[in-house]
């Protein structure tokens, strides 16, 4: 027998009981004439010691225990004499009978402890190590129970859980498709999945109403803390429903997940509309822990003679409680931190609302105090607030606003990871318009609905009237990350073409790229909709972080590669020609 209890169970109750344990050597050290050994399993860590009155051959088997070796151990739980509070078996010790080498280690790269000093790169080469540590242990743990408590709640709820192709045709989310090359149909590719989002649709047509599935997603885009190029999606699909169906479901979901997790009960979950989430918090996800809301005062700050505002289309600001107190340098430093490329505004124009009552600001020579208090109490600051307005394009400065609100909220610590402010976000227009490619895009995907209101317009051909389409997509935010998205779904063939037509594609095009879909919507597809949530996002926002790589098993890097497998790598001549592919990037080693 390995073992007769894990390394995380034995209690003070158990004192006496002879036991057999096995794990990792987390580190043996003599004091005096006693070994102690630290071993360790997934369940948690137990003293091991080898006594003074031992015997020589089970004290040298001891010291000779290296880190990370794996190991058998027989003993006798005892009462400590120096107990340790903070570990759950901190009260007892095993007084060793014998010692097993199951298996030697090479001396680990980094410390495998709660905060390693091995870099991020370091680790990563040595994952299945990292995976070993509590902070990465405790993350899938997480992980599982969330994708635990899901399955059970959807089963109560009737879904079922199907499994969708991995190589498929492309289904267009936004992102760039991955491609496997086809041996069997020569210079022909499939498409790894962006998102199950037409099969789904497909389960509804052939009667499977309520669908879900924990189901693994890849996109070829750039990667940010919050997006892997594969990654998991809780997605779901359902007929015979309407928006409000589709977030009362949902949102019974995400309760059920904040009781089980967190013993939260989130009583209800609030509405915004795209457009007030914009005007208001300058994102599309606003972060509702805080105020400190976006205010438009173009009315009030044009026609005094400041020749920036003046001419702008927008000019809108926040007031930041308590900073009126901010020095030149820190104002400085700020003004620097919002002309960073990554925020783009052009200056930044303060207004700081004096204890005293007094107004001081940077633009005093075009404003009458008595029009920088109006602007300040707006802004709804009050005394010691600073108030902080950028102008230019309406929407673009808006969200620069929100990325400043975030910053602000962030630096005065109103962003506690474990204060959870979920919100919807409802009423997303249809369509996006790109100056670039002078054409519309869909702002979901393209089989979303417009609303049944707006049908006149969608099927109008002025830009202005398409631009103002709304779509009965909707958003899952949680502390300004978009957890989930859907949308009621368009089921009408005709509906669907003209979707297509709007976003360009030819009449060919969309056929070969969807005829099957819209030929499936003339065999009966019933009125459906759904959403997919991002499960790493949840599992991560529920676990208090904003990175999503510690709650996946094996990540890739910032460059999309798993530098533990040294993955993508290059194949063989051979696999090229039997695939019919031929590199024309000149071969190097692999990086
Ligand atoms: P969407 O593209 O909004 O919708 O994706 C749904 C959710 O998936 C998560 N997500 C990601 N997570 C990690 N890494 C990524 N690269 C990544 N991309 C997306 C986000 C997002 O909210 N088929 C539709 C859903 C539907 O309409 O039912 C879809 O995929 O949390």
């Amino acid at each position: 027998m390995y073992r007769t209890h894990t390394c995380g169970q034995l209690r003070i109750s158990d004192v006496g009981k002879t036991v057999v344990l096995a794990g990792w050597v987390q580190k043996a050290r003599k004091m005096g004439g006693m070994t102690f050994i630290d071993l360790r399993d997934r369940y948690g860590i137990t003293q091991l010691v080898a006594s003074d009155s031992a015997s020589h051959e089970l004290n040298e088997a001891a010291l000779g225990l290296g880190r990370e070796y794996v190991i058998k151990a027989a003993g006798t739980v005892a009462e400590r004499s120096s107990k340790n509070p903070k570990m759950p078996t901190g009260d007892i010790e095993i007084i060793l009978s014998s010692i097993e080498i199951l298996n030697k280690s090479e001396v680990p790269p980094f410390t495998i402890e709660d905060v390693s000093d091995g870099g991020e790169e370091l680790r990563a080469r040595y994952r299945y190590l990292d995976l070993r540590r509590n902070p990465l242990k405790n993350a899938l743990m997480l992980r599982h129970r969330i994708a635990h408590e899901v399955r059970n709640y959807l089963d109560e709820q009737g879904f079922l859980e199907i499994e969708t192709p991995y190589l498929i045709k492309s289904t267009p989310e936004g992102a760039r498709d991955f491609v496997v090359p086809s041996r069997m149909n020569p210079g022909q590719f499939y498409a790894l999945p962006q998102s199950p989002q037409t099969f789904k649709q497909l389960l509804m047509v052939a009667g499977y109403d309520r669908y879900f599935q924990i189901v693994r997603c890849f996109r070829d885009e750039d990667l940010r803390a919050d997006r892997q190029p594969e990654f998991t999606q809780i997605d779901c699909e359902m007929s015979f429903v309407e928006q409000e169906d589709v977030l009362v479901t949902f949102e019974g979901m995400m309760k059920r997940l904040f009781k089980a997790i967190h013993n939260i009960d989130i009583k209800e979950v609030p509405r915004m509309s795209w457009a007030d989430a914009m005007d208001n918090y300058g994102s599309d996800k606003p972060d509702i822990r805080f105020g400190m809301t976006i205010k438009d005062v173009t009315a009030m700050m044009q026609g005094k003679g400041f020749p920036v505002f003046d001419s702008a289309q927008y000019v809108g600001g926040i007031a930041v409680p308590g900073c009126a107190s901010y020095t030149r340098k820190q104002l400085d430093e700020l003004t620097e931190w919002v002309k960073r490329p990554q925020v783009g505004a052009k200056g930044l124009v303060y207004i700081k609302l004096n204890e005293d009552g007094s107004v001081k600001s940077s633009v005093d020579k075009f404003y009458t105090p008595e029009c920088l208090k109006e602007v300040a109490d707006t802004m709804g600051a009050a005394k010691g607030d600073l108030v902080l307005l950028l102008c230019g394009p309406r929407r673009k400065t808006q969200t620069m606003l929100g990325v400043l609100r975030i910053e602000m909220g962030q630096r005065l610590g109103l962003r506690n990871p474990f204060d959870f402010a979920p919100l919807w976000v409802c009423d997303f227009p249809l369509l996006e318009w790109d100056d670039e490619t002078n054409r519309f895009y869909a702002m979901h995907h393209p089989f979303t609905a417009p609303k049944p209101a707006h049908l006149d317009k969608f099927y109008s051909n002025e830009k202005a009237d398409l631009e103002q389409v709304c779509a009965d997509a909707y958003d899952f935010v949680l502390n300004g990350t978009e957890l989930g998205g859907g949308s009621i779904r368009i089921h009408d063939s005709k509906v669907q073409a003209r979707m297509f037509e709007i976003l360009g594609f030819s009449k060919e095009d969309a056929e070969y790229k969807f005829g099957f879909i819209m030929n499936a919507f003339k065999f009966g597809a019933p009125p459906h909709g759904g959403l997919a949530f991002g499960f790493d996002r949840v599992c991560a926002l529920f676990g208090g972080q904003e990175t999503i790589r510690d709650y996946i098993a094996f990540p890739k890097n910032n460059q999309g590669r798993d530098v533990m497998i040294d993955a993508p790598s290059y194949i063989d001549d051979v696999q090229m020609d039997e695939l019919m592919i031929r590199s024309t990037a000149p071969r190097q080693d692999n990086a």
